[in-house]
């Protein structure tokens, strides 16, 4: 018998499934109309659904052994069952015909950590809505609808990039999108080179307000500077009659996406990890989003000899770093700077690649 089944009495009739992401370059880009460039993780987070015939919708999750019972006219209380509640409404007002359902979610993306579980729910929740209904929704569209159901439903003000990088992304390549006219391409890592991500072990307890407070700064900015968005400011020097903190927060998203730019060219790993250090020094003191902690661990994976760059990823106050290794050698790299970061009374773990994962922290 199927957990569905266990759980709902019936197998589903649909599944479908959507991975986290790590961003490897471009960070807060998005809500500005810039560039980013993720990458999709192994992990992902699968959604089940049987049409049911009852007046509530039930919806399951399996790592939070929790079930919510709503209807579509009130907002559920449990926080991960917004997001759900949030892809249904936005489907309907596409214009899909969304029945009553029974719901399961399964997911190995580890949450609150900046890998975007969020958008993972999302767009495994539409997928499956699109497969039940046979309703035609391309995956820009489904990336689209995810990102408004967040915007509306789980009050994250966020950009399109991780909704894009969970719906189009894949695990091989990066994905270099524009985020204002959502032209994107494929792009390697460089040769012989290798994504670790590690969890600095500090939950993200700033990230909504912060997160919102930034992307209100940077609107401001946009304003001062009378253009629609930060993408058009070109040259950092434009910011400088802005008072601070504007005037960094600028500095940042200007020389953030140069760098994406930079990385999405170069095949040397050398450089990209460079364009890497330096985006982690740009959101540490320009933008201000890191914390001790984050930058002890991209300080110790920095100064590791087989790493070639590294920085926070996502949206930071908390979560994690991701770093571009050397082939081959992650399980070294990883328990090394774990032991050095554990030294320091901190207990930090691996989070990608997940065949790493059991790597206990040193203590
Ligand atoms: C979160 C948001 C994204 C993006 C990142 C920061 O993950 O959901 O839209 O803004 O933060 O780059």
């Amino acid at each position: 018998m199927s957990s569905f089944e266990a759980i709902f009495g019936n197998p589903p009739e649909v599944e479908e499934r959507a991975p986290g992401r790590v961003n490897l370059l471009g960070e807060h880009t998005d809500y500005n109309d810039g560039y980013v460039l993720p990458i999709a993780i192994e992990q992902q987070t699968s959604v089940s659904m049987r049409r049911s015939s009852r007046t509530r919708y039930a919806l399951y999750s399996e790592t939070l052994d929790d079930i919510v019972y709503f209807t579509l006219g009130k907002s559920p209380e449990e926080h991960f069952a917004t997001y759900v509640y949030g892809c249904l409404l936005e489907a309907q007002a596409a214009g899909v015909e969304v029945p009553v359902l029974d719901i399961y979610i399964q997911s190995n993306v580890p949450m609150g950590a900046g890998l975007s579980s969020s958008a993972a729910l999302e767009v495994a929740a539409l997928r499956a809505l699109r497969a039940l209904t046979g309703f035609s929704l391309d995956d820009v569209r489904i990336a689209q609808l995810a990102q408004r159901a967040e915007i509306q439903y789980a009050g994250v003000r966020c950009g399109i990039m991780d909704q894009m990088a969970s719906s189009l992304a894949g695990t091989k390549q990066a994905l270099l999108l524009d985020t204002r006219t959502l032209e994107r391409r494929l792009v390697s890592l460089p040769p012989a080179s290798a994504v670790l991500v590690l969890d600095s072990g500090v939950a993200r307890t700033l990230a909504t307000s912060g997160y919102n407070q930034r992307r209100a700064e940077c609107e401001e900015a946009a304003r001062q500077l009378g253009v629609s968005t930060l993408r058009d400011v070109q040259e950092v020097s434009l910011a400088d009659a802005l008072p601070e903190p504007l005037r960094r927060r600028v500095r940042h998203i200007v020389s953030e996406n140069a760098r994406v730019l930079r990385a999405a060219e170069c095949d040397n790993a050398e450089e990209f990890g460079m364009l890497m250090n330096a985006s982690h020094l740009s959101l540490r003191d320009d933008y201000e989003v890191s914390v001790p902690q984050l930058d002890q661990l991209v300080a110790l994976l920095q100064a590791h000899p087989d790493v070639y760059g590294a920085r926070l990823t996502g949206a930071g106050f908390g979560g994690a770093c991701v770093a571009l290794c050397k082939l081959g050698l992650l399980q070294q790299i990883s328990e090394a700077v774990l032991r050095d970061y554990s030294s320091m009374g901190l207990k930090g773990r691996v989070l990608v690649p997940p065949t790493l994962g059991a790597i206990e922290p040193h203590s």
